[in-house]
């Protein structure tokens, strides 16, 4: 059975059983503090929470789900993938667990011409939680299942929560025994391989806190209702009823091995490591393909971290396949076709989709060769100095700063003959993981709070009055210190103010928080930051200047106008660049992210090389003339698909309401969804000047510009450099450029010719130095200290000179030198010298030991350096006392 069509079963088989069917909402988690959906009652979790009213009491979805905390494990088991489907169905007060049993036992052993699934009843196990009599009556009762088939578990299996603070309570799960091959009887306890876990019902009846673990957490209490919440694993069915052994294997995922198979011509089944790959690319493009189609780029955190990691991840187990050539442009369309059926939206938008694929893995086939050449250099250098081994931290830089994997680290050390210190290696990625683990926790606080928004966002959603004025008289609903309700706060104090209703614009859309002051009787409070933490909810964190504030407190709500008119300023501004973008560079370079504060804007979008110098003044020009026009702005409110068909840009990672606002500057010019604050005609910007534009990575571009007053005072200031130059270099502001490059080709010159005149100066000694000699036993030796020097070749060079001065006895020659503040002795042998023992690699070595650094070299010349000059002459006295005994002395 394809999967698509169990997925159909499951929709119509509760559909006719009056559940309502919600489409799946998207894979980005509408929680502030997890990064994606996990499961298909995240998007109802309000309602079993009793925060808002369901609009049905029955409901069923598809779910769309991402985890990836096994991400490690992908391809090695059955059954771990980082995307999965989540059948479930929902009941918000209405059944409970008799009519979530008797529904799964019907659909799972149904027959298939029924519209069932036609599991073997024979071969269903269950578990249940420890003192659930009532769902183990019922087991027995529905389905007729004998005791032993009913098992019983703790908490950390038969109890179901986000992890986090919220809807809770004991489930029941449905096993599958796949049969004797697969490993050994006695139920789930026993063996989850064997018997494989298709189904678990939650009977959600209670509100936790405080969680710590799968089963340390504090029951708070009971939910307004009894819900039901239950998920069903559509890939593990679909392995189940397609015969084949792992996830891998279904309809919508082999095809993408079917694509690597023949794009490495090695055979799926012929190897297990080669196994392994295929399953992990099969899994990660999968993936990818869904992340991005929800509007996810890559990108070094959060959500746009996990994309890239796939990515990567993909192409480089394809690497590992044989594969050195792009990868994804094969993989992508055959994953595409797999889920297309499901997923139309991945088709009509593949385009987009597939182009941040592969400008991904262009981007990592750079990191590839940049990493390449950086380990080969280290390598290089290690040998050099006769080391063997890469050492740890050299591998982390490697992976941290590159992204280079440390699998491939040690595969091409190995193949130079070096080994990598992976111990060291591994504490540092400890340590690493360590610090982001701290960080998550202390964005755990945060769910505390999110508790709290929820109850201050209960009695309705903060009105927002600022479109229309910046003063508003209002009611302080509540206030949070460090994410806990308090009820006053005084002078000094930081903390989070809640207001029924507010002029101040939170932080969204690009748009940085306005700034202003919140006052009441003899109280003035600082606006420091306003967010919306949840929907509908507006907070301001203020610091208390004067007086206290207590909840209920009537107050003035005021916004720096200033302020705000930057603000706006910044903002249709960044409309402005963004037209002029895609006016200049074509429809395709879309904003991916942009930030705005009065006098700066910066917008990142779609592009794939930098912009030429004439691409930028272009750009610019374009949106200064749009400003010189004085393009009328307006806004109206429509509905999501209205506004599409406008022509309205909406922009991904976004989530708009149904109701969505649209702006638009110059008519059809530039029409986007936005909820900022804009100014009313587009001469009230001033001016814009772009300052900086960039990689964001890649596929992607940052301009950067400063907007009005800004703007201006930058270009007041580049005026005033241009003064200073020209002033200094007493030529008129357009000779500038030329004038500049003269002088430094010519100081350049000038160093050339006082480099070579030191080193002739230095050479010019070396008679001198030949005929000062000294005879120690047989040998002439010099050994001298020739002070500061530009580099350690002329060293080398008077070296060689003095050297060749020396005639035809044997002769050793040690000069010291300073370089860069750093000591060096360079050693010379001619033959003779060599022929009795005297070889200027040991010398060196001999040197080095002293000054405390290494040294090494041929037999004829060497150099041995170290940190302390003043140990030069003892460095020198050492190569000297070694000739005296090592043969010079004889
Ligand atoms: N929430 C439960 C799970 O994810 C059942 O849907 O397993």
């Amino acid at each position: 059975m394809r999967t698509a069509e169990i997925r159909r079963r499951w929709l119509d088989y509760f559909e006719q059983r009056d559940h309502t069917v919600v489409p799946s909402s998207s894979l980005i988690s509408p929680d502030p503090s997890t990064l994606f959906v996990i499961a298909g009652m995240v998007p109802f979790i309000p309602y079993m929470l009793g925060q808002q009213t369901p609009p049905w009491q029955r409901a069923t979805s598809v779910q769309k789900c991402v985890r990836t905390l096994d991400i490690e494990e992908v391809g090695k088991t059955t059954r771990h993938g980082t995307f999965f489907q989540m059948n479930g169905n929902f009941s918000f007060g209405d059944y409970f667990k008799e009519g979530a049993i008797s529904y799964a036992w019907e659909l799972v052993t149904g027959s298939q011409a029924d519209g069932c699934y036609g599991f073997d009843p024979d071969k269903i196990w269950v578990t249940v939680y420890h003192d659930d009599d009532e769902a183990a009556a019922l087991w027995k009762r529905i389905a007729g299942l004998p005791e032993e088939r009913i098992q019983r578990r703790g908490k950390k299996d038969n109890y179901w929560t986000t992890g986090q603070p919220g809807p809770a309570g004991p489930c029941s799960e449905i096993y599958v025994d796949r049969g004797a091959q697969y490993g050994a009887d006695g139920g789930p306890v026993v063996d989850e391989d064997r018997f494989l876990e298709i189904w678990n019902l939650v009977f959600m009846q209670y509100a936790i806190d405080d969680v710590r673990s799968k089963d340390e957490f504090r029951i708070v209490g009971d939910l307004k209702q009894k819900n039901i919440d239950t998920g069903m694993g559509l890939e593990r069915v679909a392995y189940l009823l397609q015969g084949v052994d792992n996830l891998y294997e279904i309809d919508e995922v082999f095809p993408v091995i079917t694509a690597a198979q023949e794009l490495s011509g090695r055979r799926y089944g012929a190897s297990r490591d080669d196994d392994v790959r295929m399953r992990v690319v099969a899994d990660h493009v999968r993936s990818a393909l869904m992340l991005i189609g929800d509007g996810i780029s890559p990108s070094n955190e959060g959500r746009g971290y996990v994309l890239r990691r796939l990515l990567r991840r993909s192409v480089r187990a394809m690497r590992l396949l044989g594969v050195e050539d792009p990868a994804l442009p094969h993989l992508f369309p055959a994953s595409k076709d797999a889920m297309g059926q499901s997923y139309p939206e991945l088709v009509t938008d593949f385009d987009r989709i597939s182009r941040i694929a592969y400008a991904e893995e262009e981007a990592f086939r750079r990191t590839l060769v940049a990493g390449t050449t950086i380990l080969d250099t280290a390598v290089a250098q290690i040998k050099r100095s006769g080391g063997l081994t890469l050492p740890g931290d050299q591998a982390f830089a490697l992976h941290d700063t590159y992204g280079f994997p440390i699998d491939l680290t040690l595969e091409m050390a190995g193949e130079q003959g070096l080994t990598v210190d992976e111990k060291g290696f591994r504490e540092l990625m400890t340590t690493q993981r360590e610090r982001a683990r701290a960080d998550a926790k202390s964005k755990k606080g945060g769910q505390a709070a999110s508790t709290a928004y929820r109850a201050l966002r209960e009695p309705g959603a903060t009105d927002f009055t600022g479109y229309t004025e910046l003063s508003t008289p209002s009611t302080v609903r509540g206030m949070l210190r460090d994410g806990a309700p308090v009820h006053a706060a005084t002078e000094g104090d930081t903390v989070e103010v809640v207001l029924d209703r507010t002029p101040f614009y939170a932080e969204s859309g690009g748009q940085d928080s306005d700034a202003g002051v919140i006052t009441a009787d003899g109280a003035r409070l600082e606006v420091l930051d306003v967010q919306r933490p949840i929907k509908g909810l507006v907070v301001h964190t203020v610091r208390v200047v004067e007086g206290e504030i207590t909840t209920g407190t009537d107050v003035l709500a005021q916004v720096d106008p200033e302020w705000r008119l930057g603000a706006r300023q910044a903002h249709s501004g960044t409309h402005v660049v963004h037209a002029a973008l895609r006016e200049v560079l074509g429809p395709d370079a879309l904003q991916a992210g942009s930030y705005n504060k009065p006098g700066y804007l910066r917008l990142d979008f779609a592009y794939n090389q930098a912009l030429s110098p004439s691409a930028r003044s272009e750009v610019e020009d374009v949106a200064n003339r749009a400003i010189r026009k004085d393009l009328g702005v307006s806004w109206q409110y429509m509905s999501l698909p209205e506004a599409k068909a406008w022509g309205a840009i909406a922009l991904f990672g976004e989530t708009y309401d149904d109701q969505v606002r649209v702006v638009e500057i110059g008519g059809p010019w530039s029409r986007e969804l936005c909820g900022g604050t804009h100014v009313d005609h587009s001469s009230q910007i001033g001016l814009i000047a772009l300052t900086g534009e960039s990689s964001v990575g890649s596929g992607s571009r940052r301009v950067e510009a400063l907007v009005g007053l800004e703007a201006f005072h930058h270009l007041a200031r580049e005026r005033a450099l241009v003064a200073t130059l020209t002033d200094a270099l007493k030529v008129r502001p357009e000779e500038l450029p030329e004038r500049v490059a003269s002088v430094v080709a010519r100081l350049r010159d000038a160093e050339k010719e006082l480099a070579g005149l030191r080193q002739g100066r230095l050479l010019a000694g070396a008679g001198a130095l030949a005929d000062a000699a000294v005879v120690l036993g047989t040998t002439r030796t010099v050994a001298h200290d020739a002070g500061e020097v530009s580099s350690v070749d002329d060293l080398r060079a008077l070296a060689l000179d003095v050297r060749g001065r020396m005639g035809q006895d044997a002769a050793v020659v040690a000069l010291g030198g300073i370089v860069k503040d750093r000591p060096v002795v360079l050693v010379a042998t001619n033959a003779p010298a060599r022929d009795s023992g005297l070889r200027a690699g040991a010398l060196a070595k001999t040197a080095a030991a002293v000054l405390g650094g290494g040294g090494g070299g041929k037999d004829d010349i060497a150099q041995g350096g170290g940190t302390d000059v003043t140990l030069l002459p003892a460095a020198l006295a050492a190569v000297r006392d070694t000739v005296v005994t090592a043969g010079g002395g004889r």
